[in-house]
């Protein structure tokens, strides 16, 4: 029993360390505190570096982002919701090349 004392403190450092972007700096994303920017960094950051929306121009993510659909539909993540893509694309479109 003692042994959960010490346990759960720490399960809540460890989540609030994390944040909601498991962990991954957004310090490099435009208008990093916006909802957009976070639906951004949730969900393409979770397998790999959150790209830079500077990397591609807006073409080249929307076709990117179906690519991503399969990878997160491979790994049995929840997909994303049509708000959610909306959101991302717009946020990757204002701040695409
Ligand atoms: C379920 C895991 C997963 C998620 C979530 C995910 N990706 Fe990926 N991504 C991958 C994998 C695996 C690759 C490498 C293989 C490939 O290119 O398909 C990749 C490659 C990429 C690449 C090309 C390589 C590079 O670094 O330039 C880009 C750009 C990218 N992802 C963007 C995104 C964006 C934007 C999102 C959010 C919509 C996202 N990813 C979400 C798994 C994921």
């Amino acid at each position: 029993m003692r042994k959960y004392l010490y346990f759960l403190p720490l399960m809540g450092l460890m989540l609030s360390a994390c944040g909601t972007t498991g962990g991954r700096s957004t310090a490099h994303l435009p208008d990093r505190n916006s909802p957009a920017a976070s639906a951004y960094a949730n969900r393409c950051g979770s397998c790999h570096a959150i790209p830079h929306p500077k990397r591609y121009r807006y073409e080249v993510w929307l076709r990117t982002l179906p690519l991503m659909e399969k990878h997160i539909a491979n790994r049995n993540m929840g997909a994303m919701s049509m708000d959610e893509q909306v959101l991302i694309l717009s946020y990757l479109k204002q701040y695409a090349r």
